[in-house]
């Protein structure tokens, strides 16, 4: 890598030397830590079960790490067989004992706390979920936890008036619900499967990813304080087989999946025939469409926005950019002189713009495709930037002269890299973004009121952004088609996943 330059990677650090480079480091930003001292962490954490903490019953643990630094953070109890039964038995007795029965208004009361509990803690909050999953301070800090407050708020609205929701007078929860969620939103997601399945009356047993446990323990300390009642939430960390053991449950009613199709088919399959529900939110391979009549410069931010949001580590991201042939020299080129002002780095720090990525798993991952992106003839660009010595990092890339058989352009990548393919005409542009076994989303830059409203119908995905990227909002139902999943979460669809009607 070439050294960093202005503006770019971990350059903050006025640094001796020539008066040229000190002129050029007073140019620089000065590192803007945030202070980890407003998280304690314990070395060990416990399975959340029936309103406590308590050891994983063989004793097991797993560890989590910082993956900017590769510094371990925490042991975590690893639930086996018997955890799964006690927390699905926890959930079962609150569902019958206290929830199921409660007035809904009261039910409210109790997701309003939560709410609250996470506004007032949302710094703590925002800096674990930096630190256990790598992605920037300033994100965590405005969107994750800003969301996921949002999210609880959105339901308690809800739950004194799902006789109002549309469903039918008398909509019924559906009892036990088994949520398995993945690293890339960690609270945000936990939210989202949390929040309606309360709101409609459920009882939940949520687990985490592996990587990412920490703010989901943090939450359940949330739910101590904000005194829900014993077993309405359990969350239970541990891996795939605890994810496995969780959705074969016969105790469970209803499960709800985010992370990969792979998976994801493989719980579909387990599924089958039980009678238990099941929403899945999948992968995705979104095409971002920019017209030749788009505002340029806020389109370029909008491709920024749409791919190395959080790394890249987003199923709705914009992953396959689809430029006008007219002007793609021109997007291309602001493109990669935006980019070059970007900051890759410290997650902590609040001028960082991209983050480590999650796992050592996942950056091999996306080196992988990256290399297939080369051979098969693309061309690889990225803006000069240092990697740190530690941790996983990927700089943001940008793969230009992509066709459509190419893997990147098919495959789910899941980290800062663009797959840019052009397009002449808007049956073209099409035809292009619909070419992928996803449907999860798309993004459409133009000028044209007509043209948006005309793509929207073409459109083979769930959730079709106009002149903006990755805008979300709780009251705004979000989901796929095809190999993205199924079933809609947010708004007055994700009540639908979690009643009976
Ligand atoms: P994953 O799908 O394996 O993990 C997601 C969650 O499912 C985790 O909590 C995991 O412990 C759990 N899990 C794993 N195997 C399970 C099983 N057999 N039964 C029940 N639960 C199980 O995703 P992973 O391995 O972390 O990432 C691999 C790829 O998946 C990524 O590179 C990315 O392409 C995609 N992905 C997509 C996500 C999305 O939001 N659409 C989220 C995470 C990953
Ligand atoms: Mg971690």
């Amino acid at each position: 890598m070439p050294k960093a330059d202005r503006g770019t990677a971990l350059a903050h650090q006025a640094e001796p030397g020539t008066p040229a480079e000190r002129a050029e480091a007073s140019w620089q930003y000065a590192p803007a830590p945030e202070s980890r001292d407003v998280v304690s962490i314990k070395p060990e954490y416990g399975l959340f079960i029936a309103g406590e903490f308590r050891p994983a019953a063989n004793g097991r643990t797993f560890g989590t790490i910082n993956p900017a630094t590769e510094e371990p953070l925490a042991q975590v109890a690893e639930a086996g067989q018997q955890d799964v039964d006690a927390a699905v038995a926890a959930a079962r007795e609150a569902y019958e004992q206290v929830w199921r029965p409660m007035p809904g208004s009261e039910r409210a009361k109790y997701l309003y706390r939560i709410a609250r509990q996470l506004q007032e803690r949302a710094r703590e909050f925002a800096v674990l979920e930096s630190l256990d999953n790598g992605k920037p301070i300033r994100e965590t800090r405005d969107v994750d936890i800003p969301l996921t407050a949002a999210h609880f708020f959105y339901y308690a609205g809800w739950a004194d008036k799902l006789e109002y929701a549309g469903f039918g007078p008398d909509p019924r929860p559906l009892g036990v619900a088994g949520q398995v969620i993945p690293w890339n939103f960690p609270l945000l997601m936990a939210a989202w499967k949390l929040a309606p399945a309360l709101a409609a009356g459920n009882t939940c047993v949520l687990k985490p990813a592996e990587t990412t446990p920490l703010t989901a323990l943090l939450l359940a300390e949330v739910c101590q304080q904000a005194g829900l009642p014993p077993g309405v939430v359990n969350i239970i960390t541990g891996a795939g087989d605890t994810g496995a053991a969780l959705v074969s449950h016969p105790g469970v009613n209803k499960i709800a999946f985010t992370g990969s199709t792979e998976v994801g088919k493989e719980i579909a399959r387990a599924v089958a025939g039980t009678g238990k529900k099941l929403t899945l939110e999948l992968g995705g391979k979104a095409a971002n469409i920019v017209f030749d009549d788009a505002p340029i410069e806020q389109a370029v931010e909008g491709i920024v926005n749409g791919i190395f949001f959080n790394q890249g580590h987003v199923c709705c991201a914009g992953s396959r950019l689809l430029v006008q042939e007219s002007v793609a020299d021109t997007v291309i080129e602001r493109l990669h002189r935006r980019l070059t002002t970007l900051r890759l780095g410290d997650p902590l720090d609040k001028n960082t713009d991209i983050g480590a990525i999650n796992s050592s798993q996942q950056l091999a991952k996306i080196g992988e495709l990256a290399r297939a992106g080369e051979a098969e003839g693309a061309h690889r660009w990225s803006p000069p930037c240092q990697l740190p010595d530690k941790g996983f990092w990927f700089p943001p890339t940008v793969f230009t002269g992509v066709s459509q058989s190419h893997r990147i352009a098919r495959e789910e990548i899941f980290g800062p890299v663009l797959s840019v393919l052009t397009f002449r005409t808007p049956d073209e542009a099409v035809t292009k973004a619909n070419n992928t076994p996803y449907g999860l989303s798309a993004g459409i830059w133009t000028d044209k009121g007509s043209r948006i409203l005309w793509l929207t119908r073409q459109l083979r995905a769930g959730v079709v952004w106009a002149n903006t990227y990755n805008r979300f909002d709780p009251a705004s139902p979000f989901g796929g088609y095809q190999e993205s999943g199924y079933g809609r979460e947010g708004g007055r669809h994700g009540l639908a996943a979690y009643l009976d009607a």
